[in-house]
C-alpha cells in the first residue's frame, strides 16, 4: 500500500528495500521468520517493560523529581534544574540502581522470555543544547549481558524522540508533539535506530527487537504526528535496520491507530520481513472506561484481544498494559496533575471512589478484595493478549504504584506466578 502513495523523492532507505525486493525471489520473502532466536510464529512473548529506568518518569520514581524541585516535570526539565553535574551523579546512581542482575533473574523464573527497555534519543545522539545527561548506553550493555545471563530477548525501544511525538512527560519532554514539525528531527530519529542497530549487531541472539518509536500520537488531527510522516519514517526505520543485518525485528506502535488499519502495511505481501506491530491497551486514562466494574473491564480486556489484537496480518505483541483499574499512582497523569478517579483531574473528571492506598503504597496495603479484582483482570488479558503473539507488562518495578508494581505483584500473589498460573482460568471464552 505505502508503494503506491509513498513520496516521489525515494529516499535513501527505500531503495535498499527495493533493490532488496528486486535481489530476492518472492517466494523466499515470505519464507519467515528468518533465523531469529524466538520463534515469533510459535512461542508466546510474556515479558515487562523497564519502565522508568533509563528514561525517567515522575510517577515510577517521584523521589527522584522532588529532588530537583516543582519545576522538574520530564527528563528535560530534571536536568535542566539539576544542571549536568547534578544530574548526571543523580541519574547514574539510578541507573546502577534501579534494576539490577537480580531483576533480570526474577524476571525469568516468573516465566518470561523478554523484556522492554525504553531509552532515549539522547542517551544515543545527543543534541548540542540539550540538558540531558547520558551513560544509559553503558548501562544497556550490561543490562543485555544479564538479560542473556537470564535466557531473556531484549526489546531495545526508542521512547523518546527529539521535538517530543506525543508530548508525554515520558518521551523526554511534556508538552507540544513537534517531532514531525522538523524533518531533522526524524533525520535524528532515524540515526538513533541505525546507531542502535549497529550497536547491537553482535548481539541479535539477545536484541531480537528494535522498536522504532513509542506512542507517536497521530490521533489529534494538525497537532498531532502526521500519519504519512510516521509511515515513512518506519520503511526507513525498516531500511536503516537491513542495512546492518536481515534479522532484527522491526516493531511499530500503532500510533493509536485502530490496529485493523495498519493491516496491508508493511504486511506479508509488501516485501519486508521481520515487522510487528506493538499496540498498547490501557483502560484507566477516560472516564468512561474509569466507571467500569472488574467484569466489565474483564469483558473490555477479552473483546480488545479477539477483535483487535487476533485479526491482524503480522506479529502483534501488546507491549504495554496493566492490572491497574484507576489512575491514581501519584504523578502518573503528569507531576502535580490529579486523578480522574477522584474528580482531582480538573475538566471533565467526576468522583468514582477514594485514590487512598492506590496513589502510593505497597500492594501488601490494598484491601483483599481490591487484590483479587487486580488479578482476575490481569489473568484476563493475558488470556486475551496470548491470543496472537504475547503481552510487556507495563512494569517491572515502581516506588511505590501498587496497581503497577509487577515484581511486588509476583511476590503477593496477585500477578500469576509463574505467569502461565490461573486462579479464574477461561474468563475469556
Ligand atoms: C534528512 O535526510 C535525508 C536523507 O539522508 C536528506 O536528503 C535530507 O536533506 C535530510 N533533511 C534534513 C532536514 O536534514
Amino acid at each position: 500500500m505505502i508503494f503506491s502513495t509513498i513520496r516521489k523523492p525515494a529516499l535513501v532507505a527505500l531503495g535498499i528495500v527495493l533493490a532488496l525486493v528486486q535481489a530476492i525471489p518472492s517466494s523466499t520473502l515470505r519464507a519467515k521468520p528468518r533465523s531469529l532466536s524466538f520463534d515469533y510464529n510459535n512461542q508466546k512473548v510474556r515479558g515487562v517493560n523497564l519502565g522508568g529506568w533509563l528514561v525517567l518518569e515522575p510517577w515510577i520514581t517521584p523521589s527522584i523529581f522532588e529532588k530537583g524541585g516543582d519545576a522538574a516535570v520530564d527528563e528535560w526539565t530534571l536536568t535542566q534544574c539539576l544542571g549536568k553535574d547534578g544530574a548526571q551523579s543523580l541519574l547514574s546512581q539510578h541507573w546502577n540502581t534501579f534494576i539490577t542482575a537480580a531483576d533480570f533473574q526474577q524476571i525469568s523464573a516468573a516465566g518470561m522470555n523478554h523484556v522492554r527497555i525504553p531509552v532515549g534519543y539522547w542517551a544515543v545522539v545527543p543534541q548540542p543544547g540539550d540538558p540531558y545527561v547520558q551513560g544509559q548506553l553503558d548501562i544497556l550493555d550490561q543490562a543485555i549481558e544479564w538479560a542473556r545471563a537470564a535466557d531473556l530477548k531484549v526489546i531495545v525501544d526508542l521512547h523518546g524522540a527529539p521535538g517530543s511525538q506525543n508530548g508525554f512527560d515520558n518521551s523526554g519532554r511534556r508538552g507540544s508533539i513537534d517531532w514531525d514539525q522538523d524533518p531533522t528531527h526524524v533525520n535524528i530519529t532515524l540515526d538513533a535506530i541505525q546507531a542502535l542497530a549497529e550497536r547491537y549487531a553482535q548481539y541479535t541472539d539477545v536484541v531480537t527487537i528494535i522498536e522504532a518509536l513509542n506512542e507517536p500520537m497521530s490521533v489529534m488531527g494538525p497537532s498531532g504526528v502526521d500519519l504519512n510522516t510516521l509511515k515513512q519514517f518506519y520503511y526507513d526505520s525498516w531500511g536503516r535496520i537491513r542495512a546492518v543485518n536481515q534479522d532484527t525485528v522491526l516493531a511499530m506502535h500503532d500510533g493509536f491507530q485502530d490496529i485493523d488499519s495498519w493491516n496491508g502495511f508493511m504486511g506479508p505481501d509488501s516485501g519486508v520481513w521481520n515487522v510487528m506491530m506493538d499496540t498498547h491497551h490501557y483502560e484507566v486514562f477516560d472516564n468512561g472506561l474509569l466507571s467500569d466494574n472488574t467484569d466489565q473491564h474483564v469483558q473490555s480486556a477479552c473483546s480488545f484481544g479477539k477483535n483487535k489484537v487476533s485479526p491482524t496480518d503480522k506479529w502483534t505483541v501488546v507491549g504495554e498494559w496493566t492490572g491497574a483499574m484507576t489512575d491514581c499512582a501519584k504523578n502518573l497523569n503528569g507531576r502535580g496533575v490529579g486523578a480522574r478517579w477522584d474528580g482531582s483531574y480538573g475538566s471533565g473528571s467526576s468522583f468514582h471512589g477514594s485514590c487512598n492506598g492506590y496513589a502510593q503504597g505497597q500492594v501488601t496495603d490494598l484491601s483483599d478484595d481490591a487484590r483479587t479484582d487486580i488479578r482476575r483482570f490481569i489473568e484476563a488479558q493475558l488470556d486475551a493478549f496470548e491470543c496472537h503473539t504475547g503481552w510487556l507488562y507495563w512494569t517491572w518495578t515502581t516506588e511505590g504504584a501498587p496497581e503497577w508494581d509487577m515484581k511486588e505483584q509476583l511476590a503477593t500473589g496477585v500477578f500469576p506466578n509463574p505467569v502461565t498460573a490461573r486462579q479464574f482460568p477461561g474468563q475469556c471464552d
